[in-house]
């Protein structure tokens, strides 16, 4: 099938070289020369583990293109997958512009055969039915606006809407498309129903076929509900420090109930990046607009919040304040093997240590460029030895599997003190204090 992904970011780039992958014709587009000017070149705009040689791939092979131009992309395409940006606006609902933009652009230029718009963007509610109006609004006003009762109703039949939303996590994107626990089709015709499973074989996962209202609210429930295992075990967290248990433990026996399962259920500064905080409050504004008080949702943002505050708190505690000492930051990016600051945990405890007059370096083994745009204050070098260099106190703030493995007895020597705030759980307790380190972490004792 001949396939266009509209936006090259973390979901289209990943997308579209799945599909290629899987023997369709794939264009990506985006509007920003800059992005396809590089993947033209092969080299991706952020750094995703095994995406780049998957996408040179596609593209020596001619299965995949890159433009910027919405003309060569749609006329085409049986299928379009709208994959641009939703993110948060001041009031915490998604910002739509970016969709709706795209759905006006693939109207002013849809070919002569029908079409099927599918959403994998993370939208609202009823958003599909909003495209659908953008669409054939464009669609009726290219025909003077006055169709008559035939043609307006083979123009309205020019395109299908579905709702196919993503679930890949950042760091791990491509094997995750390539593997997908399952395939969500929200479609409201047979059509476009068919055309996406035929579309979809050759990948693995259970699929669920569903309207496009109950997809697009699948997505928010899934990110709201991953954000509250993170939310639950932080609370455990705390209160483990309050009673002297071990939240490693708990977590660990609660994972072993398969009706709870273990994942997501790692104790620390709170979740961060460009989904779960954007999607929790979007899903908390959806309830508030149909009138529903979601007090769980609003607990989980707030307590989410209150975690880096926590975590500062025993920061400063720990080090007797924290103006006028040196602090070696290991890791900004929200989570390791992603490039990504967006609504960073790490970047944002940083932040506050500055302004509250410590002096940071800090090093990330990817984020560093992304953090300096971010918070351009910020004095980074080029590794964790460095950072530490006369450090008062380590500080871990992304979970890069690389600091475990870190030369610790040698660090210790170059700290002023040997003192490690683990915000992330990453080292052994009973093995860093024998180390000689005075050594915190998040709900361990
Ligand atoms: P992104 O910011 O990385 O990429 C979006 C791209 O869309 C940008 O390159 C931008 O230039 C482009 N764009 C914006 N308007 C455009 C237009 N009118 N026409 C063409 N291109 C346009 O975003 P992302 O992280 O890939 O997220 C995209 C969507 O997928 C969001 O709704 C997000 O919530 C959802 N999502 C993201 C992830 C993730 O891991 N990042 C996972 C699942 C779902
Ligand atoms: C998340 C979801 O996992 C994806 O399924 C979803 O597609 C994506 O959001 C999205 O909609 O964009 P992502 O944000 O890339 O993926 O990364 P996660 O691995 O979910 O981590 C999110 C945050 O939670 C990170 O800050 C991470 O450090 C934190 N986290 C994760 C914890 O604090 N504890 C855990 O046990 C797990």
């Amino acid at each position: 099938m001949h396939i266009t992904v509209i936006g090259a970011g973390y979901v289209g780039i990943p997308t579209a070289a799945v599909f290629a992958k899987l023997g369709h014709t794939v264009c990506l587009l985006d509007v920003d020369e800059k992005k396809i000017g590089a993947l033209r070149q092969g080299k991706l705009p952020f750094f995703e583990p095994g995406l780049a040689e998957a996408v040179g791939e596609q593209l020596s092979s001619g299965a995949l293109s890159v433009t910027t131009e919405y003309n060569a992309a749609i006329a085409h395409a049986e299928v379009v997958f709208i994959c641009v940006g939703t993110p948060p606006l001041p009031t915490g609902e998604a910002d739509l512009s970016y969709v709706f933009s795209a759905a006006r652009s693939i109207a002013e230029n849809f070919g002569p055969h029908r079409t099927l718009i599918v959403t994998k963007s993370t939208v609202p509610v009823g958003t599909a039915e909003k495209v659908r109006k953008i669409i054939s609004d464009v669609t009726l006003s290219s025909k003077g606006g006055s169709a008559s009762g035939g043609s307006l109703s083979r123009d309205l039949a020019q395109f299908d809407l579905a709702s196919c939303p993503e679930f890949l996590p950042e760091g791990s994107a491509l094997a995750d498309a390539l593997n997908p626990d399952r395939i969500v089709i929200g479609a409201d015709t047979d059509r476009a129903r068919e055309i996406l499973l035929k579309l979809h074989e050759g990948l693995p996962g259970a699929r669920v076929v569903t309207d496009v209202r109950t997809a697009e609210l699948i997505k928010y429930a899934c990110n709201a509900f991953l954000a509250t295992k993170i939310f639950f075990i932080n609370e455990i967290a705390s209160l483990c420090e309050q009673t002297g248990a071990n939240v490693a433990d708990v977590a660990t026996a609660m994972g072993m109930d398969k009706r709870i399962g273990p994942a997501f259920l790692r104790a620390g500064i709170g979740y961060g990046g460009s989904c779960f905080p954007k999607d929790t409050r979007a899903l908390a504004s959806i309830a508030s607009g149909h009138n529903h008080d979601f007090q769980l949702l609003k607990a989980v943002i707030e307590v989410n919040q209150q975690q880096r505050a926590r975590f500062l708190e025993k920061v400063k505690l720990i080090l007797g304040g924290v103006s006028g000492k040196r602090i070696g930051v290991l890791g900004l990016a929200f989570k390791n093997n992603t490039d990504d600051v967006r609504e960073s945990a790490a970047l944002e405890i940083v932040a506050y240590l500055m302004k509250d007059g410590a002096s940071v370096v800090a090093y990330d083994p990817k984020a560093e460029a992304n953090a300096k745009i971010a918070l351009p204050a910020l004095v980074t070098c080029s590794t964790a030895a460095e950072a530490l260099q006369h450090a008062d106190a380590a500080l871990i703030l992304t979970e890069w599997t690389e600091f475990r493995d870190l030369p610790w007895q040698q660090l210790k020597s170059l700290m002023r003190q040997p003192i490690i705030p683990d915000g992330k759980n990453l080292l052994d307790p009973s093995q860093m204090r024998a180390s000689g380190f005075t050594y915190v972490s998040v709900g361990r004792p």
